[in-house]
């Protein structure tokens, strides 16, 4: 009973219609429910089109969507497509119908948009995430000698705080004149005190205090340890008023929640396509830069022959004259091998909606945060801390949860027995069902193995 009533509680915070439900239900009826949420959202869920890694002939419990998404089945007979492309056309497989190489990643270009809720011609797909980081940041991060600073999260990915250290160090001097202080340009919004979170105030109020010298405010759309959704819109509109450009690194918020790029102002992003967009291990990135800057012929940028205007790329002229929109940005010709990986994901993206998905998903990890409250009832005292946002406003479908003192073990024993998730030091576990494949069934099973190691 107890137990009904904490799930009760909990599901009634943000779903009315789960409290009502949940009150007639035991324990022993979760399972059930997992099946009647699988049956309410049969038509949105993809499962049948992907493959699930096995262990002992088995279906694993895959809940690593945050660190690398499953493969659709129908990418090996695209990559096959253009290998045998290659076999057969070889040079002109780059003008040569299907698909023409010389074109290539515009195929992408319509449906990466509508999943990042950008204009086409804001977005494409080239580099991976941090050389893209580089090129948006060379593009818009413009320090001068009195506006230099840039607001990044506390404990930011690791690869991000090299990028924007390395950044600040390639301005802070010019011709061997000293620009502005590098150890200063740094400000890093944490967590208060003996809290796990942003506040989306105090990021807003860190804007404000910087105002004067702040160029930048770069923070990751979800963040990748807590799972945090940052409050894109607030956030973008702030650095605007200090005159302030905003840019979010999405590696874990693209294919996992709608972003509305374009609406919200957001100056430039960029993301990988091998977590939530299950385009394969290393697939090209993702790069957005709002239309607001298409017109501004004094943005610095790093050049490349693909950028150049396409009617005149191959008359190998010198002075660059860049491709109208986010094409402009591009520097080499297409890997086409990987590039094939995100033409399945992105068909799939496509005929579902990310809207519609993230109905469900909201769903899916509000049920594995209920089964997670279950255990702790069932044990007499919270043994499982999980430190993402309880507001499914505030998160995509990762939970990252803390098991002080037994994280590591537990995690190493629940892989042992199936259950495919991360672990990331310090101390979380981080669980990730991805509406796309993972059904409340997944979360049952998982939700069955940790009890088991508990
Ligand atoms: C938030 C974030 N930024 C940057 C990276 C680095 O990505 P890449 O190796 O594709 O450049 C990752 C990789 O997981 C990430 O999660």
């Amino acid at each position: 009973m107890f137990l009904v009533c904490l799930l009760n509680w909990y599901f009634s915070k943000f779903h009315l219609s789960y409290f009502i439900e949940f009150s007639a239900m035991t324990a022993m009826a979760l399972k059930d429910k997992a099946a009647d949420l699988d049956k309410k959202f049969k038509d949105i869920t993809r499962r049948d089109r992907f493959l699930i890694p096995k262990l002992n002939g088995k279906d694993t419990t895959y809940l690593c969507g945050n660190s690398l998404g499953l493969q659709p089945k129908q990418t090996r007979k695209y990559v096959e497509a253009e290998l045998s492309k290659w076999s057969e056309q070889a040079v002109e497989g780059h003008f040569k119908e299907p698909n023409p190489w010389l074109y290539n990643h515009r195929q992408f270009t319509k449906y990466a948009a509508e999943l990042v809720g950008a204009l086409p011609e804001e977005v494409v797909i080239m580099n991976t995430l941090t050389v893209n980081l580089h090129l948006a940041m060379v593009s818009f991060y413009r320090p001068t000698k009195n506006k230099y600073k840039i607001i990044m999260e506390a404990g930011a990915f690791p690869s991000d705080q090299y990028a924007i250290e390395s950044q600040v160090d390639f301005h802070a001097t010019k011709g061997g004149e000293h620009i502005f202080e590098p150890k200063h340009a740094i400000i890093e919004a944490a967590p208060r005190k003996g809290e796990e979170l942003l506040r989306t105030e105090d990021i807003i109020s860190l804007i404000h205090t910087h105002k004067d010298e702040l160029a930048l405010v770069l923070l990751g759309g979800v963040n990748y340890y807590s799972g945090q959704y940052y409050d894109i819109a607030e956030i973008t509109k702030a650095a605007h008023q200090v005159g302030a450009m905003a840019g979010f690194d999405l590696a874990h918020a693209a294919g996992n929640l709608p972003l509305h790029l374009h609406q919200r102002q957001v100056d430039f992003a960029v993301w990988c396509n091998y977590k939530y967009v299950n385009g394969g291990p290393g697939a090209p990135s993702g790069f957005f830069v709002h239309q607001n800057h298409f017109s501004d012929r004094e943005l610095p940028r790093f050049a490349g022959w693909w950028g150049h205007d396409e009617t005149s790329r191959f008359k190998m002229e010198k002075g660059f004259k860049p491709m109208y929109g986010a094409e402009g940005w591009q520097l080499s010709n297409a890997p086409i091998l990987a590039m094939a990986g995100l033409k399945a994901p992105l068909e799939i993206f496509h005929e579902v909606g990310i809207d519609t998905l993230r109905q469900k998903s909201i769903e899916l990890t509000v049920y594995l945060e209920g089964l997670i409250q279950a255990i702790n009832l069932e044990k007499g005292k919270e043994i499982i801390k999980c430190i993402t946002p309880k507001n499914p406003e505030e998160r995509g479908c990762q939970l990252s949860l803390v098991v002080p003192g037994y994280g590591k073990n537990l995690f190493e024993a629940i892989s042992s027995d199936g259950v495919i998730c991360d672990w990331r030091e310090p101390s979380v576990i981080r669980i990730a069902p991805v509406p796309l494949y993972n059904t409340f069934n997944d979360v049952y099973d998982f939700y069955e193995i940790l009890k088991r190691h508990l």
